[in-house]
């Protein structure tokens, strides 16, 4: 499905639904640009899933941890060199955590994505919009797809 976010607060209401709705064991892989949005979006899940801190891109770290209504983990994959480190990030087992995740720069984990995600590609449109295409890739990604469709 394709949207186009005609501002930040655009962005920030499709993650705002995406928030309310997500739970453990989800996976949102986010893709896009530097300054495609994907962090605005990290932060308007993180306020509508309710977790107290703000989801600010983690900069050093390659993950931050948030418990709120259910615990949120945010990855951001920029600085991944290879698979292999994924292993040294201890993906794996961030995964089998009763935690929902949204990653940035998901294309950089490649096969070790889980199977069934909400795809989400950024694109800019212009100074002040982006395009979103939206692609479940399993029944969790479907969820999580109505409800960023549904009011
Ligand atoms: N429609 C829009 N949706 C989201 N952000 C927008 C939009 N229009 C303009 N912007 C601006 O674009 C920037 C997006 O920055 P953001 O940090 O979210 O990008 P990013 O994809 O996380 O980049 P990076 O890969 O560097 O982490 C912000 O400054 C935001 O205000
Ligand atoms: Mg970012």
């Amino acid at each position: 499905m394709n949207l186009l976010l005609k501002s930040p607060a655009a962005t920030r209401r499709l993650g705002l639904k995406l928030g309310a709705a997500i739970e453990p064991g989800d996976f949102i892989a986010l893709t896009g640009d530097l300054g495609a949005g994907k962090t605005v979006l990290v932060k308007a899940i993180a306020e509508g899933a309710k977790v107290p801190e703000p989801a600010t891109s983690p900069t050093f770290a390659l993950v931050n941890v948030y418990r709120g209504r259910i615990q949120l983990q945010h990855l951001d994959l920029y600085r991944l060199t290879g698979p292999a480190e994924l292993f040294a990030l201890g993906f794996d087992d961030l995964l089998a955590e009763p935690a929902a995740t949204v990653c940035e720069w998901a294309e950089k984990a490649e096969k070790a994505l889980p199977k069934d995600r909400l795809d989400i590609a950024l694109e800019h449109a212009g100074p002040r919009s982006r395009k979103a295409r939206l692609t479940a890739t399993g029944e969790r990604g479907e969820r999580l797809l109505k409800a960023a469709t549904t009011r």
